[in-house]
């Protein structure tokens, strides 16, 4: 396996090392998905490898599950496991509450249900997702394709009367055409500058006919890993 080579995915690597240190024999874990939540998989299969670590892990993407098998952690369906002890994943910013947007890597509605269905969720993170307020990160959420500019309009409007300070969905593209999800969907990401109330927009966004579900995680997360480029980490 290469090793990280910028202070960010040494921080990155370090977060994930640390976390790994929570997961024991006999538990049913999710792994979540990005380059951080990709360290720790790595992670992980080296603790099977070498120690002999028994988990099943739950990946909330399918880019997760190939990389999961590739390394030699079993895997499992959330609906096989019913319940985790506990999920480790990334996030694009994290505030002072541990409240998180997530969804930069577009496996938000997976990674939502998975933390939700875990006894703790652990988030691993490099510093710079450490804010004081969130939404300079582009919010994302998940849409069927349906009448998506409809949404993409109620949204807008929506927004104008909230405490944000833009109000664009922009919807994301890849290759060219509209991004897909595992699930099928698109996503809008949401220029919001910075979320006043993030538990308010959290709640009102799911509202809109169209929206699956949103990268805002209220009372999610219980522990954050900060990894830093000099390969210290903080826990909170
Ligand atoms: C994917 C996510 C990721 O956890 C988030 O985008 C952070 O990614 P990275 O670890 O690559 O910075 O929410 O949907």
């Amino acid at each position: 396996m290469t090793g990280p080579t910028s202070p960010q995915e040494i921080a990155k690597y370090a977060a994930a090392r640390q976390a790994a240190t929570y997961v024991e024999g006999g538990m049913k874990v999710g792994l979540g998905t990005g380059s951080t939540a990709a360290w720790l998989v790595r992670r992980l299969g080296e603790r099977v490898r070498d120690e002999g670590l028994q988990i099943v892990g739950v990946p909330t993407s399918s880019s997760t599950a190939a990389l999961a098998r590739e390394v030699g952690v079993p895997v499992a369906t959330l609906d096989e496991a019913r319940w985790l002890d506990l999920t480790i994943d990334g996030a694009d910013e994290c505030d002072a509450e541990l409240n998180l947007i997530k969804g930069g890597g577009g496996a938000l509605l997976q990674e939502k249900i998975v933390a939700t269905a875990s006894d703790r969720m652990i988030v691993i993170a490099d510093a710079t997702k450490r804010v004081e307020k969130l939404g300079a990160f582009p919010l994302p959420v998940e849409v069927v394709g349906f009448g998506m500019n409809t949404t993409k309009m109620l949204l807008e409007e929506m927004l104008e009367g909230l405490d944000v300070m833009g109000n664009k969905a922009v919807p994301r593209m890849k290759d060219g055409t509209l991004f897909r999800t595992d699930e099928g969907n698109h996503i809008l990401d949401l220029h919001l500058g910075r979320i006043g109330n993030a538990r308010q927009l959290a709640l009102i966004l799911n509202q809109v006919p169209g929206v699956v579900e949103n990268g805002l995680f209220i009372d999610i997360c219980d522990v954050i890993v900060i990894g830093h480029g000099d390969g210290t980490v903080e826990t909170r």
